[in-house]
């Protein structure tokens, strides 16, 4: 099946079957990778990143590269037009005839959806403020069903600064679709957005648990109680942390906050210790999207568990895959039966608003709202995909 032309906005623009069908595509380029020059050859990828970035954008431009392909790219993007207040819509419709793929970053969430709204070419979001960032996402499920074999069924504890961390968001809604379960631990202020709660929920049938420390995740005997009936009792003495395939930490993203008090508050709630993985399993992942400040010890790189390093370094073979699929240069294999991602239905937004001020209707004066909504999920601004409001 081909994905040519297709965007990659947020991970609902991907089915199951089309992702399965990139990690196939993928495990090919990681047998290959230093050797496929062929597909990308002609093809030319622009990365326009408007906030700070070293792995995503390396290893963008380095999966163009092994693929034979092009890269252009600017190394500031305040030294654009944009610093002479050129619109995103226009700087796409430019660019859009210098590259055939667009590989674009934002603080402002929704900022892809409304590069992919007006480009021809196809647009990848590699992150949008604190919304999502599906290209991680694919490479942090590729390393679960890689290294834990499974993704059905799998367990992960994500932790850390879920209200900013968009990777947390992408992660969340992909793991329920895939039927894994999760549990959030989120200090105080940090939680898990309502949106992503709805989205897992609505895959699910239920909301994950919310912790809001590491000590009382693992003091919650029910936890694993109740989700392994068939426990034996020495995998209980280990407590709820025997659970996890996978331990998913992300920084306090400060660049976020506009209360630097609250930053102060949230920094250093966290941390893990190779005394937290003293009663984790012999399997269990450590996985982060790095960089890390504090909350993973050093101390753990050396654990085998600790996979991290190994995670950032499928990023290569995961984004040759993509790049291969969307210019149309790969098909992906995709199983019987299988369906094309749910598109959400637009909704008339008469007496609706979106209340997000980091929205890219904010910045980017010629948008109009709009809303949608995707199969039971409540109502949501058609760019940043937070929650509708009816305005008082
Ligand atoms: C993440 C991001 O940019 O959202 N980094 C990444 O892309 N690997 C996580 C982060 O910055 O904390």
């Amino acid at each position: 099946m081909s994905l040519a032309g297709r965007d990659l906005v947020t991970i609902s623009d991907l089915s199951n079957e089309e992702m399965e069908g990139i990690f196939g595509l993928a495990d090919e380029m990681a047998r290959h990778a230093r050797g496929i020059v062929g597909l990308g050859a002609g093809k030319v990828m622009a990365t326009l990143f408007y906030e700070a970035s070293t792995r995503t954008r390396l290893s963008f431009e380095s999966a163009m590269q092994r693929l034979g392909g092009g890269v252009i790219t600017c190394a500031d993007m305040g030294t654009t037009s944009v610093a002479k207040g050129e619109t995103l819509a226009d700087t796409v419709r430019v660019v859009e005839s210098y590259a055939d793929i667009l590989v674009m970053r934002s603080p402002q969430e929704g900022a892809a959806r409304v590069a992919a709204d007006y480009a021809r070419v196809p647009v990848i979001n590699a992150g949008d403020g604190a919304h999502e960032h599906p290209t991680q996402t694919l490479l942090d499920l590729y390393t679960i069903r890689r290294e834990s074999g499974r993704l059905q069924g799998c367990w992960v504890a994500l932790v850390g600064d879920l209200k900013y961390g968009r990777t947390t968001h992408s992660l969340a809604v992909a793991l329920a679709r895939f039927g894994g379960s999760m549990v959030c631990v989120a200090p105080p202020g940090l939680e898990m957005p309502a949106e992503v709660l709805a989205a897992v929920e609505a895959h699910t049938g239920s909301r994950p648990r919310q912790y809001r420390n590491l000590e009382e995740l693992t003091g919650d005997l029910d936890l694993l109680k109740a989700h392994s009936p068939q426990a034996s009792q020495p995998k209980l003495a280990f407590g709820p942390m025997s659970l996890f395939d996978a331990i998913y930490v992300t920084r306090v993203q400060r660049e976020r906050f506009t209360d630097p008090a609250q930053y102060e508050k949230a920094k250093g709630a966290y941390r893990i210790t190779a005394d937290l993985l003293a009663n984790a399993r012999s399997d269990t992942l450590v996985m982060h999207p790095l960089p890390r400040v504090d909350e993973l010890d050093y101390g753990l790189d050396e654990d085998l568990r600790a996979a991290y390093f190994r995670q950032a370094s499928y990023g290569i073979p995961v984004r040759m895959a993509l790049l291969a699929a969307l210019l149309g240069r790969a098909e992906v294999a995709l199983g019987a039966g299988s369906r094309p991602p749910t598109a959400p239905r637009p909704v008339p937004g008469n007496g609706l608003a979106c209340s997000n001020p980091r929205c890219v209707l904010r910045s980017e004066w010629y948008l109009s709202p709009r809303f949608e909504l995707v199969g039971d999920e409540p109502v949501r601004c058609a760019y940043c995909q937070r929650l509708a409001e009816v305005p008082v």
